[in-house]
């Protein structure tokens, strides 16, 4: 497939190259220019390119920028056909991005960046750490292979983002519509758990919408006063003993 990520950080870059040594054609894209795109991100055959010339004529989409930046992608996106499949890896961290109003008041956050967009989304990728996308991947039927949730509006759009998931080295999940995809957000037991395909349903089911943002914002208070880098399975540990 022809697909343009745009973000080259720590999720659009690993999925960038990651879908490039999957075969597909891949350009990138990021805020300062296509020279500042990182070398690594380019050695698998993957193009640096502006954003404008990134989304040209492409099957899929995807969006890897920071939550409060995505409305500046609204432009961009009126320039892309209705059939392209748009998927976005973001999660809002309000004491990060910036507080919006909507989202704090209880609107699920792939539908406000729906709404930012003018457009359908898939949410996808979202609900696993850097580190876990970096290094956990592996090939379909591995035991142990962890899951990462997929939810979109459209049946078509989610089946090219579950393959797609598939490719970078997950179980795709189907879970459901963008309405139900609060149960992957910041906060729930399904958020960077790395749970299998087995275990995540039952974890997208007990999630608590009000209990949350609360879990998230005093994960990000316990994170934030540690004295040093906790490693990924510190970080998994910490988000799944928030559940039991
Ligand atoms: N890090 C994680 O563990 C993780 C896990 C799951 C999901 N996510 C979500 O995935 C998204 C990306 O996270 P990340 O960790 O990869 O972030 P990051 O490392 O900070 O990278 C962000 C990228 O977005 C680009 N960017 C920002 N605004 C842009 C714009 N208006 N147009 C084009 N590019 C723009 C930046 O370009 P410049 O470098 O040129 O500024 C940079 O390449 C976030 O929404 C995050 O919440 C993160």
């Amino acid at each position: 497939m022809e697909i343009a990520v745009i973000g080259a950080g720590a999720i659009g870059g690993n999925l960038a190259r990651k879908l490039s040594a999957a075969g597909h054609d891949v350009e990138v894209a990021a805020a300062r220019g296509p020279e500042t795109i990182p070398a690594d991100v380019l050695a698998s055959g993957v193009r640096a390119a502006t954003p404008a010339a990134a989304v040209r004529d492409k099957d899929v989409v995807i969006l890897s920028i920071p939550f409060g930046r995505v409305p500046e992608l609204a432009d961009l996106l009126a320039s892309v056909p209705g059939e392209t499949v748009v998927v976005d890896t973001s999660n809002y961290y309000p004491h990060l991005n910036g507080y919006i109003d909507a989202v704090d008041n209880g609107q699920v956050e792939s539908l406000w960046i729906a709404e930012q967009l003018g457009r359908p989304v898939v949410k996808a990728w979202n609900a696993a750490l850097a580190g876990t996308q970096q290094t956990k991947g592996v090939v379909p039927g591995t035991p142990g292979r962890i899951a990462i949730p997929v939810a979109a509006d459209s049946d078509e759009a989610r089946r090219v983002a579950m393959r797609l998931v598939d490719e970078t080295g997950f179980d795709p999940f189907h879970a459901g519509v963008l309405a139900d995809s609060w149960r992957q957000q910041p906060g729930t037991p399904a958020y960077c758990t790395e749970l299998s395909l087995e275990d995540l349903g039952p974890a997208l089911a007990a999630a608590d919408r009000a209990e949350a943002p609360r879990t998230r914002d005093r994960l990000m208070e316990h994170f934030a006063v540690l004295t040093s880098t906790p490693t990924l399975e510190e970080v998994v540990e910490t988000n799944r003993s928030a559940h039991r």
